[in-house]
């Protein structure tokens, strides 16, 4: 299955559920009077959990409404971020780092893994809509190089074996631990501290 958008359905309209109406009052209030136009960013991520993962036209079209902004604006900003997806996803979303640092650390190999255990190329979705597998500049989080976050968690200082097991995992329904897959706590030294090491070092 593809995730290209040009061959998308799309749905004729779309309204915010009763619950996703009182979030909507919150992130409104966060905002001065006059600059509705700032919510932007915080409608589209509610759109799209509520929608499955995924931003139709007819939302960021409601969005623009509700916000006061032409269509066009609110296409745009969703456009721009690889945080919002304009094509259905898969129930977990592997979004592979492969910028310089963790490319360095082995990326390739993380994203070999991730096609070849689950049949799919970048920028595809697994027939039974379990897995969507797409490449990423940098998510921030190079000091556990290499990485890809999967829905709103980041998996770090990744192998083969460890992307394996991490997909085995969400293949049988279960979460995997989140955070680095090696023995390091955090950001943290592997192997212990190398610098500062001197109890009286910060007196
Ligand atoms: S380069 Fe991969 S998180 Fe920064």
């Amino acid at each position: 299955m593809s995730t290209d958008t040009a061959t998308v359905e799309q749905p004729t309209s779309f309204a915010f559920s009763a619950e996703n109406q009182q979030k909507l009052k919150g992130i409104f209030a966060k905002y001065p009077e006059g600059r509705q136009a700032s919510a932007v960013m915080p409608l589209l991520d509610l759109a799209q959990r509520q929608h499955d993962g995924w931003l139709p036209r007819a939302a960021m079209d409601h969005i623009a409404e509700l916000v006061g902004l032409a269509p066009m604006r609110v296409y745009e900003v969703a456009t721009f971020y690889t945080m919002y997806n304009l094509a259905p996803i898969g129930k977990n979303h592997l979004q592979v780092c492969t910028n310089l640092p963790c490319w360095l650390r082995g990326s390739d190999e993380v994203v070999e893994t991730c096609k070849k255990k689950l049949g799919i190329n970048v920028g595809e979705t697994t027939p039974d809509g379990k897995f969507s597998l797409s490449e990423m500049e940098c998510l921030g989080a190079c000091v556990n190089a290499p990485m890809m976050q999967i829905n709103d968690d980041y998996y770090e200082d990744l192998d083969a074996a460890s992307t394996a097991a991490i997909l085995d995992t969400l293949s049988t329904g279960g979460t995997p631990k989140p955070g680095p897959q090696n023995s390091r706590k955090g950001c943290e030294p592997e192997g212990g501290l190398t610098s500062l090491t001197d109890a009286k070092g910060d007196a």
